[in-house]
């Protein structure tokens, strides 16, 4: 299939180049992103392949349905950036790739854990500049604190069984609360009690209405003072105003975000040389106790790789009209 891969970064095209051995598409690759201005780029081509920040819309699925495009193929697993219904209105296809490797992005959240408690962040500068001092690295034991995760599917269930690991009490909150975690010896119970019971609180759900601000000044009014809060899943499922108010005040004892809420204009994208405009994670960045990443949770070697050959093998399954589980 001659595919036209927008916001392919140099990694991405190494990955899924590599991965096409076996699959043999006809990949074109664009660093752009798809956009009614760079749609022209998929001329001849029968599917475009997208990532997390490129909105598909009705209109660009007109464009795009135009130009004889029959599928879209996410390179992730959320959707929330693509319109279903416009695109099942002009005949193109969605398939997404709904789960790569969870290891990625809860090894990345116990990073992020572990970076704030001991504060491997400032240690690693201080000593670079001679500065051999301790004052004001002073950690806790992960050991027999308790971790609060919200949302244990995939991702949530392997940082369950990592912080047992660790000799912490796992305490969750989930809709739907899964065997295997029960097993290891998580306890389920609601958010209200999660929330005033954890050390640490670990956010792996998914954003949707019902989620959006499931962290506002409300809730964590309900947390543990000093309590730590790492969020890994989507940006706004945290009201980003509240959390700096009470990192402020010191309810709030350390911050760890993977995601932001308005990430889509600065992650991926090198911005050192430009004034960032964004005053909200400016602000954020002043805190010593706040650690920002830009969504590098799911990039490890072994996820990419998953990404790619299971983003082709979609292709694939689509162009021979054989049933693509992965399909939305
Ligand atoms: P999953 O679908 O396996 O698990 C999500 C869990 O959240 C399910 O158990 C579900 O029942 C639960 N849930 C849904 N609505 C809820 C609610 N209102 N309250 C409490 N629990 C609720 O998803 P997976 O693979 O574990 O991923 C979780 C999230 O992680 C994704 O939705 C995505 O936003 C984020 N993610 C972040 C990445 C990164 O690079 N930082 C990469 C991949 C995913």
């Amino acid at each position: 299939m001659r595919v036209a891969v927008f916001s392919s970064k140099p990694y991405d095209q190494e990955s899924l180049t590599r991965a096409n051995a076996a699959f043999r598409h006809e990949l074109h690759f664009f660093e752009a992103a798809l956009n009614l201005q760079t749609c022209s780029l998929a001329e001849n081509a029968e599917a475009v392949c997208v990532f997390v920040h490129d909105q598909i819309d009705a209109h660009l699925l007109c464009c795009l349905a135009g130009r004889g495009v029959k599928v879209v193929a996410l390179r992730c697993a959320g959707f929330n950036n693509v319109d279903l219904p416009a695109a099942r209105e002009v005949g193109i296809d969605v398939v997404r790739v709904p789960a790569y490797s969870p290891y990625a992005v809860a090894e990345h959240a116990v990073a992020m854990m572990l970076t704030l408690n001991r504060h491997t962040h400032r240690a690693y500068n201080r000593v670079r500049e001679g500065n051999f001092a301790l004052n004001g690295l002073l950690g806790f034991d992960m050991n027999g604190k308790t971790v609060g995760i919200v949302g244990t599917g995939r991702i949530g269930t392997v940082l369950a069984r990592i912080m047992i690991g660790f000799g912490c009490t796992v305490l969750a909150y989930d809709l739907y609360p899964n065997d295997e975690c029960k097993a290891l010896g998580v306890r389920y119970v609601p958010l209200d009690e999660l929330l005033p019971q954890s050390d640490i609180i670990s956010l792996h759900c998914p954003l949707s209405e019902e989620t959006r601000h499931l962290i506002d000044s409300k809730a964590i009014g309900k947390m543990k003072r000093g309590a730590m809060l790492i969020n890994t899943g989507r940006g706004a499922l945290i009201d980003t105003s509240a959390v700096i108010a009470a990192l402020k005040s010191g309810h709030i004892g350390a911050l760890g975000l993977d995601v932001y809420e308005q990430e889509e204009n600065l992650f991926f994208e090198d911005h050192s040389e430009e004034i960032i405009q964004d005053d909200v994670l400016e602000r954020l960045m002043t805190f010593p106790n706040v650690l920002v990443t830009a969504h590098q949770g799911f990039f490890t070697r072994e996820a990419i790789d998953a990404i790619a050959k299971i983003t082709l093998n979609n292709l694939k399954q689509v162009e021979a009209a054989e049933p693509c589980p992965n399909q939305l």
